[in-house]
Formats: C-alpha cells, sequence, structure tokens
C-alpha cells in the first residue's frame, strides 16, 4: 500500500466513525514559546486535551508533521527519523478505551484495511503503579478483540506512559507491534519495546486521564480523552514488507539521487547509513524551513536545528565525495513529495534554496578551520575532551556529533558528561541553542524558571549598576525554586549593595516594563551594549533580549512578557565560590 492511500484510508475510517478531519498544524508551535517543534499529534490539541471545546467536535482526526529530533542518533537505523508525519485519531471526552482500541485492532488487521497479520500483533499496556492502577481496562479490551495473553505485555512509565514535557495532559498509553519476522529476535527477552528492530511499533493510543502537576503530582481531568498516533512511514514499510522505512517511497527517490550524485560504485555499511542520515536530514531542514514563518539555519532555536541538520547532511555528503550543491537536487524531490499535501512548501521553495546555498558555503569555510583546530589539539594533546568538542562547537559551530565522527575515527570516545555540563552552562547565558529543546519534546521551560531566567537577566544588569562593570557573568543555573548567578568580583557585597541590588531589580519589576526581543548582527549587539556570555564567533544574527534601556543581553529566551508578572525579588546567599568569583542565589516571592 502506498503512503497517500493509507494517509486516506486511515481519515477515510475515522471520518465513517464520527470524527472531523482536521489539517496538520504548523511544525513549529503557534502559541507555546517552551517548544521547538511539534513533535507530536497532540501538541496543537493540547487546549482540547484539558477541556476547552473544539470547533469541530469532540472527535477528529488528522495528518500532523512532526519533527522530533530525541531520536536523531538512531536516524540510519530502519525506522528512526527526525521528520515524519503522525495519523491520529482524537476523542475530546467522548469515547474511551474500549472504542480506541477496537477501532485500532480493526484497522491494523482487517483484509479491507491494512489487512496486516493480526498474528504479528502484540501490545503493551501500563503495568500500573503508586501514581495509577494497572491498566487491565485496556488488557481487557484487547483480549475482547482477539489478542492473546501472551501478547499483551505490562510495562512500567517509562514505556506505556505518555505526557508531552513535563506536566501537563498525560495517562497510561498501549502500543502496537508488529514482528518483523526477517529480524530475528534478539533473545529470550526480546518482547516489545526492545531495540533489536524485530518488534516495531507502529500506534499508540494515549488515554489521558491525568493532569501532571508543576510539582509532580497527578490529579484526575474532569473529561477523559483520547489521543493515538500512527507513524506513517514505520506504517508503510511494514505494508510494503520492506526493510526500513527508506525503502519507502518516502524515501526512495532521495536515496537514489544520493547514490547517483556520489562517485562511489558500492556502498558499505557505514556509507549507507550515512546516505540515510543525508536523506533524513535534508528533508526535515527542507520541511522546517518551508514554514510561512521562513526560518533559516541560525544559532537560535529552531534555526539552529535547521543548522545542525544541514551540517551533519554536508559532513556526511563530504564522506561519500559528493559535489557541492547536492542539496538542491534533493529539495526538488522533498518539494514534489509535499506539495500538494502542505502547500507551504512550494511556496517557500525559493527561500529553502537559496538558504541551503548560502549555509552550504558557510559550513564549508568554517569546516576548514574547524578542522584544522581540531587536528591541532588532537596534535598537541593527543585526545579530544568534551571541552574540546565544546569549544570546537561554539567557536567554529562545528556540531557534536561531527566532532564525535571525527574522534571516533581516530579512536577516540569523547566525554559526552563533560560536553553536556558545558553545554547545559552555555544554555542558560546565550541560549544559542537548547539542548533540552534539541532533544524534542517539551523543554523544562516551567513557569517558575521563565520568571527566574528574566529575574537572572535583571539581576545581572542591577549588580553592574551597583559594583560596576567589573561584574561580568561566569556561570548560571535556575531551577524551580531559585536562580543561581557567578559572577567575577574581588568580594562579598555588603548589606547595603545587597539591599540596593534588590531595590533596583524590584523597581524594574514595580514599573512592569516589557521584555522585548530582537535579533542583530553579534557585532552591532556588542555596540550596542548588550552582554554576552560567549562570542558567537560562527553567527551573524543574534537574538538579544532588552528590558527597557536597564537590561540588554544576548539570549535566546524564553522570558515573561512584562515585568510585573514576577514576585518579589530576594537575594538568598552569597558566597565566594573561588578566587574574585562570587555566587548569589535568589528567589522570587508571590507578591
Ligand atoms: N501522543 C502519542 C505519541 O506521540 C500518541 O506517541
Amino acid at each position: 500500500m502506498k503512503i497517500s492511500e493509507l494517509r486516506s484510508m486511515y481519515l477515510k475510517f475515522f471520518k465513517e466513525r464520527g470524527h472531523s478531519v482536521i489539517a496538520s498544524a504548523s511544525l513549529i508551535p503557534e502559541d507555546d514559546p517552551s517548544v521547538l517543534f511539534t513533535s507530536a499529534g497532540m501538541h496543537p490539541l493540547v487546549p482540547y486535551l484539558l477541556g476547552q471545546p473544539h470547533p469541530e467536535g469532540k472527535r477528529v482526526t488528522n495528518v500532523q508533521k512532526c519533527i522530533r529530533t530525541t531520536d536523531i542518533d538512531e536516524v540510519g537505523d530502519t525506522t528512526h527519523l527526525t521528520f515524519f508525519e503522525m495519523l491520529g485519531n482524537w476523542s475530546f471526552g467522548d469515547y474511551w478505551k474500549k472504542e480506541a482500541i477496537t477501532w485500532s485492532y480493526e484497522f491494523i488487521t482487517s483484509k479491507k484495511l491494512l489487512g496486516l497479520n493480526p498474528s504479528k500483533l502484540s501490545v503493551t499496556v501500563f503495568a500500573g503503579d503508586e501514581d495509577s492502577p494497572r491498566d487491565s481496562e485496556a488488557a481487557d479490551a484487547w483480549k475482547s478483540v482477539g489478542i492473546p495473553e501472551e501478547r499483551i505485555f505490562f510495562l512500567t512509565k517509562e514505556d506505556n506512559w505518555w505526557i508531552a514535557g513535563n506536566s501537563g495532559p498525560c495517562g497510561p498509553c498501549t502500543e502496537m507491534f508488529i514482528e518483523v519476522d526477517e529480524i530475528p529476535k534478539c533473545g529470550p527477552n526480546c518482547r516489545p519495546g526492545c531495540h533489536c528492530g524485530h518488534y516495531v511499533e507502529i500506534w499508540n493510543d494515549v488515554f489521558m486521564q491525568y493532569r501532571k502537576l508543576d510539582d509532580g503530582s497527578y490529579e484526575p481531568l474532569a473529561m477523559k480523552s483520547i489521543d493515538t498516533g500512527m507513524g506513517v512511514e514505520r506504517t508503510a514499510a511494514m505494508l510494503q514488507g520492506v526493510p526500513s522505512v527508506f525503502d519507502t517511497e518516502a524515501f526512495a527517490p532521495l536515496i537514489e539521487k544520493i547514490k547517483e550524485l556520489s562517485p562511489l560504485e558500492e556502498f558499505s555499511e557505514v556509507e549507507e547509513t550515512q546516505i540515510r542520515i543525508i536523506a533524513d536530514h535534508v528533508r526535515s531542514a527542507v520541511m522546517i524551513m518551508a514554514d510561512d514563518r521562513q526560518i533559516g539555519p541560525s544559532n537560535v532555536e529552531q534555526g539552529y536545528i535547521v543548522r545542525r541538520l544541514l551540517r551533519k547532511a554536508i559532513h556526511s555528503s563530504d564522506r561519500l565525495n559528493i559535489a557541492k550543491g547536492f542539496m538542491i537536487d534533493l529539495t526538488d524531490i522533498v518539494v514534489d513529495m509535499f506539495k500538494d499535501l502542505y502547500k507551504e512548501v512550494e511556496r517557500n521553495k525559493e527561500f529553502i534554496i537559496k538558504n541551503l546555498k548560502a549555509e552550504e558555503e558557510k559550513f564549508r569555510k568554517t569546516l576548514t578551520k574547524a578542522l584544522r583546530r581540531f587536528d591541532k589539539i588532537l596534535e598537541e594533546t593527543g585526545t579530544i575532551t568534551g571541552e574540546d568538542a565544546f569549544l570546537l562547537f561554539t567557536s567554529f559551530g562545528l556540531p557534536l556529533e561531527m566532532t564525535r565522527d571525527l574522534a571516533e575515527e581516530r579512536g577516540i570516545v569523547i566525554d559526552m558528561k563533560e560536553f553536556t555540563k558545558q553545554f547545559e552552562e552555555h544554555r542558560e547565558k546565550s541560549r544559542t541553542a537548547t539542548q533540552g529543546k534539541f532533544k524534542g519534546g517539551l523543554a523544562d521551560h516551567s513557569e517558575a524558571i521563565v520568571k527566574l531566567h528574566t529575574a537572572t537577566h535583571l539581576l545581572q544588569a542591577a549588580l553592574r549598576k551597583v559594583l560596576g562593570d567589573e561584574v561580568t557573568q561566569n556561570g548560571s543555573n535556575i531551577t524551580d525554586d531559585r536562580l543561581r548567578f557567578d559572577f567575577t568580583f574581588s568580594r562579598k557585597l555588603t548589606s547595603d549593595e545587597i539591599e540596593e541590588v534588590e531595590n533596583l531589580v524590584n523597581d524594574i519589576i514595580a514599573q512592569d516594563l516589557a521584555v522585548e526581543q530582537s535579533f542583530m548582527q553579534y557585532d552591532d549587539a556588542i555596540a550596542k551594549g548588550a552582554l554576552a556570555f560567549f562570542k558567537e564567533n560562527y553567527g551573524e544574527e543574534v537574538s538579544v533580549y532588552h528590558v527597557g534601556d536597564f537590561s540588554m543581553e544576548l539570549c535566546g529566551g524564553p522570558h515573561v512578557e512584562t515585568t510585573g508578572s514576577l514576585g518579589k525579588f530576594k537575594i538568598a546567599n552569597q558566597k565566594k565560590i573561588g578566587a574574585g568569583i562570587l555566587r548569589i542565589r535568589a528567589i522570587l516571592e508571590v507578591s
């Protein structure tokens, strides 16, 4: 069955069962600054899962474009992708587990529909824990349609619980797996959820019956809902009996083109993986850039993801000796593939091509320098540390994956913990890229954290006003209940100075000033007096946040809209943590 047929069959099936067909939302969330991409069909529908009436009624169905970067390192295997389409059917306070499961079973196994062999279908359900009981209701529904007990697996929250991010609507889920005969079980304990490839997950029915609160507790939802997601490319691979998503028509023309562009005659397994990475990454980058908001490669937010994807693809293309400009040929294919479904793809084609060309130019220039530095570090120290990888990333824009690949080729394993530590610090300062967001799903940007982030900017500005320009940021860390700010200063503050800093910050809060973001060239930002913790060597355009003329910092956000919402700012303590470095912890009290 072709992908186009799968899409229309699914929508028709649910339309016949009272669902309204709704359009895919944008890949770039409209009203949710806490998440970079729509990574599941449910994201744009969260308000309706929480009780707001949907204009199309209580049952809707759709095909949703998704970007999920959590699995980026997995790309190249048989199933993982960064851009994919998800089929979904929703009940907002209408039907429940029995109907959802019965329809899922019918759709998968009916000869008139997908017609997959029922004996190859296994399911998982939630095993239960202190937050929610064992889901025997779902298991019973599976038994009643004919799934034998030995193919119903009870798993923990890790596998059978769905939530987007840290809080919000959530609940137990049941996942459906197809067994692939060509890939044998990896051992006696192989079961659905195992990553060996024998069991491929194609569909997930989520039973939204709780809301997780910021404090980690769960409260039952007054209105119970169904959220389901079926991966289009994976399901198509199953239906077509091909070994991977890359063998379906979603990728075959891209793979073919990449092979044609490479002068190599034959491809090793490693090279085949590079080919898949190029196909996946270019396809995803094109689909992100196709959004009408026209996000090109940059060092911030979604643009940074585009940059990483493209740079990784270029790196992989070099390994196959593919000539410059290859991404344009691939773009033509992706645009043709999606132009009828998503009109914006063709609309923004010119923008995409212009950006692909520019990015390749830019990257090739920086790459030569980065590789020279990489070799120099290696020559001088005999290794590449996590810190070196971080330096190559901040100074040259060399994506971590590339540094890791280059190191691995030389038998060196990079200390990822060290890299991550530095990256996390970096994220707090300039947020040129947020690793949390890069991982997909909602980053931890709870209201409390966002408020404390804005307060950190105000604190730094106030410290500089009271203590002078000697104050420069050395580190920052924010948790739900406090901010921690390290800065260069030679002594502890007096109690008068503490009071003065608090008063300055509280005065800005009282004025309820707008926190505004703008984009400008790095050099202009610095010339205008913006504080920058990291030098953005490789970036032209940077994001800057201002609070009146009080504070101006290079930063990717997010921040509150106006300072009035912060509450009362209070310095909790100060501590000398090194020669000339002071650490302040501060809190926001509800005023
Ligand atoms: N929200 C569920 C998922 O993405 C359906 O798997």
